[in-house]
C-alpha cells in the first residue's frame, strides 16, 4: 500500500440559509435543530471524534454563536447542576465540549458548499481532511466515515459517499458516474454533475454528505466558478480532480453505502429522524411507541 498522509482533521460546514427549514432556521442554524434532545451537528462532531479525527473546524455563518456555545463550557449551568447534585445532566452538558477540538471559521457570505470548504484552507493547510455535513446524519452503527478514510488510505485522491436513490430524486443531490473496482463497496468516480434533471442523471448514485477530501481541491475551487444556483459547487471541484492522475489531486473514488442516512435539513425527514431516534431510546421507547401506535389508528 502507498503511504498516504494520514487524515486527522474534519471540517463541518455550517454556514448554509437553511431556507428549506424557515422560519424555525431564521435565527438559529439548522444544524442546532434538536434531534430528540441533541442538536444535529452534535451527531456529527461524535462520528468524526469516532473516526479519530479529534481537530474539528466548524465553517460558521451569521448564526454562529449557538454553536460556539454548545460546545464551550457553560459555567453558570454546571455550576446550578452541581449544586443541586443532578451528576447525569451535569455530564450532559459538559459532554460537546469534550469530544474534540473545535476550531471555528467564518464563511461571510453564504456562497455555496464550495466556498465553504475553501474557507478552511488555512486550518487544514495541505493535508487531506474529512468534510462532514452538519445537518445530514449518518446512523452511528454504520460506520461509513472509518471505511473511507480506509479507502483514502489505500488508493489516495479523494473519496464520496455515494447512496442509490430514486430516480425522481436525482435532482437533488450531486450524482456520479461510475466504474467497479476490485472491492465491492467501493467505485472509482469518473464524472460528477449537480442536480442533474432525473432523465439527464449518469446514474442514481447520489453523493450525501461526508467526503475525504485531498488538499489538491483548494486549488481548484480557487478557480471553480459559481455553478448552479449560482454557487461554487464542491461537486464542480470534485469533478475536476475526478479527472486528474494521483500526481495531481486525483482520483476520486466513491464508497457505495447502503446505511442509514437522515438528512435533516428538510422538514420531512427531519420528523421521520426524530420519531426514529425517539423509538430508539431506551429511556423514551417504552412510552413512545406504544403512544405512536395508538396515534396512528386514531389518525386512521
Ligand atoms: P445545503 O445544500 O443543505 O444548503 O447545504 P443550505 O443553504 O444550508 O440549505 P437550504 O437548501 O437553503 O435549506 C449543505 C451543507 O453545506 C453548508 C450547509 O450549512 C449544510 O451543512 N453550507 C452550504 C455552507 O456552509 N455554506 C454555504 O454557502 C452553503
Amino acid at each position: 500500500m502507498a503511504d498516504f498522509d494520514p487524515v486527522t482533521k474534519a471540517v463541518v460546514p455550517a454556514a448554509g440559509l437553511g431556507t428549506r427549514f424557515l422560519p424555525a432556521t431564521k435565527a438559529t442554524p439548522k444544524e442546532m435543530l434538536p434531534i430528540v434532545d441533541k442538536p444535529a451537528i452534535q451527531y456529527v462532531v461524535e462520528e468524526a471524534a469516532s473516526a479519530g479525527l479529534l481537530d474539528v473546524l466548524m465553517v460558521t455563518g451569521k448564526n454562529k454563536r449557538s454553536i460556539e456555545d454548545h460546545f464551550d463550557l457553560a459555567f453558570e449551568l454546571e455550576a446550578a447542576l452541581e449544586a443541586k447534585g443532578d451528576d447525569e445532566r451535569l455530564s450532559q452538558v459538559r459532554e460537546p465540549a469534550s469530544l474534540a477540538t473545535l476550531h471555528y471559521v467564518r464563511q461571510g457570505e453564504p456562497r455555496g458548499l464550495g466556498h465553504a470548504v475553501l474557507c478552511a484552507k488555512q486550518h487544514v493547510g495541505g493535508h487531506p481532511f474529512a468534510c462532514l455535513l452538519g445537518d445530514d446524519l449518518i446512523d452511528h452503527r454504520d460506520e461509513l466515515l472509518k471505511r473511507m478514510i480506509e479507502v483514502r488510505n489505500t488508493y489516495g485522491g479523494s473519496v464520496v459517499a455515494l447512496m442509490e436513490v430514486p430516480r425522481e430524486q436525482v435532482s437533488l443531490y450531486g450524482v456520479a458516474t461510475i466504474a467497479p473496482t476490485s472491492e465491492e463497496d467501493v467505485v472509482r468516480v469518473t464524472d460528477l454533475v449537480e442536480k442533474p434533471p432525473a432523465d439527464e442523471a449518469p446514474s442514481n448514485w447520489a453523493i450525501i454528505g461526508r467526503y475525504v477530501i485531498d488538499p489538491a481541491v483548494f486549488e481548484v475551487l480557487e478557480n471553480t466558478p459559481p455553478g448552479r444556483g449560482g454557487e461554487i459547487q464542491l461537486t464542480d471541484a470534485l469533478r475536476t480532480l475526478a479527472g486528474r492522475s494521483s500526481e495531481d489531486g486525483g482520483p476520486v473514488h466513491g464508497v457505495l453505502f447502503r446505511g442509514r442516512r437522515y438528512d435533516t435539513g428538510d422538514k420531512l425527514e427531519y420528523l421521520r429522524t426524530v420519531v426514529r431516534f425517539a423509538a430508539d431510546r431506551p429511556d423514551l421507547a417504552p412510552e413512545f411507541v406504544p403512544w405512536l401506535r395508538e396515534f396512528l389508528d386514531e389518525i386512521g
